[in-house]
C-alpha cells in the first residue's frame, strides 16, 4: 500500500501553555513524561497497571496476579484475586468523606429544569432501589435489561445493580421495539427497568408502550420496574408491571454492597458487527472501572473541582465510562445532559457550558458538524472560559471541524482531544495527553498507556515496522478494560476478534502512521456502518428491510455524509408481481426493526444487485455508483453478472 500521503505536513497544535502554567499541572505535563509513563506500562506491565490499580481503586481483598492469560483462547484476567465493588468505588468511599458534594448535575430537556444530586443523596438512592431489586429477587450473576430516558434514575438503576453484583444490559433508548425484545431475549434478562415515557427535544417518547410491544415475545421477563418520569397514563399489567416510586418507599436507604471478583462481569453492552444478530459485550468489574477511572483522570486532565461534561446517552459506552463511572470513580462531578444540541435553540450545549462551568466537554464529531453549520453566532455570545479540555470520539473528526472546535469553542486555549476508542475497548485507547501532546487536526495521535499498537498488512497479516505505515490497527497485548467475551458466545468473540490476525486483537479499523508516529484513524474495514457515532451492520439493516412482504434481496451500504459522516442507503430487489411498492414503506421498516437513527436516507428500487459466483453482494460497487465514481469500479471478473453495473448505474441516475 503506498504511504505518500502519509508524507503531507499538517498543521502542528502545540499544548497550549496556559494549560501548562496551571496549577495544580496536568497530570502528565510534557511530552516527555507521556513517552516515559508510556514505556513503563509497556514495559512492565505488572507493576505499572498493579500501581495504578491500588492507587484508583478500593479493593476489599486484594489482588496478587495483575495479568494473566492471552489472546488464543481469550482468558485474559487482571487482579484475578481481587474482590471489589463497582458502587463502593463509585459512591460510599467519597460519599463517607465528603457527602455534600455534587455527584450529578441534571440538566433536563426543558432549560431551566436541573437538578443537583450529592454523592450522599446518590448513595441513598441507590441502596434503596437496590433493596427493591433485591426484594425481587435479583442477585450476583442476573441480568437486568435496563431502557431508560437521560434521567438520574437510569444512574441509580445502573449502580444498583453493580451494588448487588447484578450484571446491567443498558439499552440505547433510541432502539425499537424489536431491537429491544432481542437483547432482552439474548441476555436472559428476568427484570427490566424503564420509565413511562420521556422527552427529547420537546418530542414525547413513549418508553412503556416500546417496552410492552417488545415483552410480548419475552416469556421470560418476570418484572418490570417503571420509573414515574411525565406522569401520564400508560399502558400497567400487574403484578408484572411495578412502580417504582411504590416499591422505593418501602425500603430501607442502606444496602450492603455484594463484594465481587474483579473478574465477575460489570455489564454487557450490544454492539454491532459484520453479522445481523448484536453483539453482547462482557465487561468486567476490576478491569473495566481502572480504565474508566484513569481515562477521566489522565485523557480528561481531570483534577478536583472539574465539572465533567459528556453529552452522550448513557446507553453507549460513553456514557457508561464518561458520565458514570469514569467521573465517580474519581469522586468527580459529571453532567447528565437529556437533551439534544439544538434544543430549544443550537446554543444549549454552549447554554449548558456557562451555567454549569463545564471543565471537560465531550461530544461526538456529528455535533460539532451540525452546531458548525448553523454558525458561531451560537457559540460567540456564551461565557466558555471555564473549559480546559474538549474533546470527540466515535467517528473521525475531518480537520476544518477540528479547527473550527478549536477556534470558535476552545477559543485556541483549551486542548482539542479526538479519541479512538470501541465498545470492546472498554475504554479512549488512541488519544492526545491534554498537556502533553502536541495535536494534528483529524490524528487521534498516539496510544494511551497500555495500548501497544500495531499496523498490520491486511493481507498478509504482518506487520509494518517502518514508522511510516498503512493498513489495519491491532493490538500486540492484553489491557485491563478489553471485552472478556461475548455473552454466551466465547467462540464468536475468538473469531471476531482473537483470529483474524493471530496473537493480535483486531480493531475492525483501518489506520495509517505518519512519519512522525502519529495515528490516523481512517473507518471500519467490515461491513459497519458508523451514523452520527451510531454503529450498525450492513447485515442487520438488510435483514429489516427483507421482513418486508415485498422485497426480494437487499443490500445495505454507508455513504459519506456532510453532517452524519455516513449515512445509509439502500437497494432492494422486489418479488415477482410487487411493483407498486413505496420506497417510504421500506424506510419505515428500517425505523421500526432498528429505530429512526437507522433509517436510510435513499432506498433505490433495482432490477438486480451485483453478486460473485459465491451469491456474496458487493456492496462496494453499490457504494462506488452512488458517490458517481464509475470510472473505478475496480475488478469486475468475479462478478456472476457483470452486466447488472451498467443497469445500475442508468437505475441510480434515475432516482
Ligand atoms: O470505527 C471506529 C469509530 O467507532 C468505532 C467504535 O464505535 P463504538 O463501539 O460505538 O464505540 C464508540 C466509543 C467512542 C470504531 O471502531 N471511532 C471511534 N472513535 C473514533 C472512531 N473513528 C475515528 N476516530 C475516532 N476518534
Amino acid at each position: 500500500m503506498s504511504t505518500d500521503h502519509l508524507k503531507i505536513q499538517f498543521k502542528l497544535h502545540p499544548v497550549p501553555e496556559c494549560l501548562l502554567s496551571r496549577n495544580p499541572p496536568p497530570h502528565v505535563n510534557s511530552i516527555e513524561q507521556y513517552k516515559k509513563l508510556y514505556e513503563e506500562s509497556i514495559k512492565n506491565p505488572t507493576e505499572f497497571w498493579g500501581k495504578l490499580a491500588n492507587e484508583l481503586l478500593t479493593w476489599h481483598t486484594p489482588f496478587q496476579t495483575v495479568l494473566s492469560g492471552g489472546f488464543e483462547h481469550g482468558d485474559v484476567t487482571w487482579f484475578r484475586e481481587g474482590r471489589l465493588n463497582a458502587s463502593y468505588n463509585c459512591l460510599d468511599r467519597h460519599a463517607i468523606k465528603n457527602p455534600d458534594k455534587v455527584a450529578i448535575i441534571y440538566e433536563a430537556d426543558e432549560p431551566g429544569q436541573d437538578r443537583k444530586i450529592t454523592y450522599g443523596e446518590l448513595l441513598r438512592d441507590v441502596c434503596r432501589f437496590a433493596n427493591v431489586l433485591k426484594a425481587h429477587g435479583v442477585k450476583k450473576g442476573d441480568t437486568v435489561s435496563i431502557y431508560m430516558p437521560m434521567v438520574p434514575e437510569a444512574v441509580i438503576a445502573i449502580l444498583a445493580c453493580a451494588r448487588l453484583g447484578a450484571v446491567h444490559s443498558v439499552v440505547f433508548a433510541g432502539f425499537s421495539p424489536g431491537s429491544l425484545r432481542d437483547r432482552i431475549l439474548d441476555a436472559s434478562s428476568k427484570i427490566v427497568i424503564t420509565a413511562d415515557e420521556s422527552c427529547r427535544g420537546g418530542r414525547t417518547i413513549h418508553t412503556k408502550k416500546i417496552i410492552d410491544e417488545a415483552l410480548v415475545e419475552c416469556p421470560g421477563v418476570e418484572h418490570v420496574f417503571v420509573f414515574r418520569c411525565t406522569g401520564s397514563s400508560v399502558p400497567f399489567s400487574s403484578p408484572r408491571d411495578v412502580w417504582w416510586h411504590d416499591e422505593l418507599e418501602k425500603q430501607r436507604p442502606y444496602c450492603p454492597p455484594e463484594i465481587v471478583n474483579a473478574e465477575d462481569p460489570l455489564f454487557i453492552m450490544y454492539t454491532s458487527g459484520s453479522t445481523g444478530k448484536p453483539k453482547g459485550v462482557i465487561h468486567t468489574t476490576g478491569g473495566y472501572l481502572l480504565n474508566a477511572a484513569a481515562t477521566l483522570k489522565y485523557v480528561f486532565d481531570y483534577h478536583e473541582g472539574d465539572i465533567m461534561g459528556c453529552m452522550a446517552d448513557i446507553g453507549w459506552i460513553t456514557g457508561h465510562n464518561c458520565i458514570i463511572y469514569g467521573p465517580l470513580a474519581n469522586g468527580g462531578t459529571a453532567v447528565l445532559f437529556g437533551s439534544t444540541p439544538i434544543y430549544p435553540t443550537p446554543s444549549r450545549y454552549w447554554e449548558v457550558v456557562a451555567k454549569h462551568k463545564i471543565t471537560q466537554f465531550y461530544t461526538a464529531p456529528t455535533a460539532i458538524r451540525l452546531l458548525r453549520k448553523f454558525g458561531r453566532e451560537y457559540v460567540d455570545p456564551h461565557d466558555l472560559s471555564s473549559l480546559r479540555v474538549i474533546g470527540t470520539a466515535g467517528e473521525p473528526i475531518n480537520p476544518d471541524t477540528w479547527e473550527w472546535y478549536n477556534e470558535v469553542v476552545g477559543r485556541n486555549v483549551c486542548s482539542v482531544i479526538d479519541t479512538y476508542w470501541q465498545t470492546e475497548t472498554g475504554s479512549v485507547t488512541v488519544t492526545p495527553f491534554p498537556g502533553a501532546t502536541a495535536t494534528k487536526p483529524g490524528s487521534a495521535t498516539f496510544p494511551f498507556f497500555g495500548i501497544d499498537l500495531a499496523i498490520l498488512n491486511p493481507d498478509t497479516g504482518e506487520e509494518i515496522e517502518t514508522t511510516e505505515a498503512e493498513g489495519v490497527l491491532a493490538i500486540r497485548r492484553p489491557w485491563p478494560s478489553m471485552a472478556r467475551t461475548i455473552y454466551n458466545n466465547h467462540n464468536r468473540y475468538l473469531d471476531t476478534y482473537m483470529r483474524p490476525y493471530k496473537g493480535y486483537y483486531f480493531t475492525g479499523d483501518g489506520a495509517g502512521r505518519d512519519h512522525d508516529g502519529y495515528y490516523w484513524i481512517r473507518g471500519r474495514v467490515d461491513d459497519v456502518i458508523n451514523v452520527s457515532g451510531h454503529r450498525l451492520s450492513t447485515s442487520e439493516i438488510e435483514s429489516a428491510l427483507i421482513m418486508h412482504p415485498m422485497t426480494a434481496e437487499a443490500a445495505a451500504i454507508g455513504v459519506s455524509n456532510e453532517i452524519k459522516g455516513q449515512c445509509v442507503q439502500a437497494f432492494v430487489t422486489l418479488k415477482p408481481n410487487s411493483n407498486n411498492t413505496d420506497v417510504k414503506d421500506l424506510t419505515l421498516q428500517v425505523r421500526k426493526y432498528i429505530g429512526p437513527f437507522a433509517a436510510p436516507e435513499k432506498v433505490y428500487i433495482v432490477n438486480d444487485l451485483p453478486k460473485t459466483r459465491s451469491g456474496k453482494i458487493m456492496r462496494r460497487i453499490l457504494r462506488k455508483i452512488v458517490e458517481g465514481q464509475t470510472d473505478s469500479l475496480g475488478d469486475l471478473s468475479t462478478l456472476a453478472n457483470p452486466d447488472t453495473v451498467d443497469t445500475l448505474i442508468e437505475e441510480v441516475k434515475n432516482s
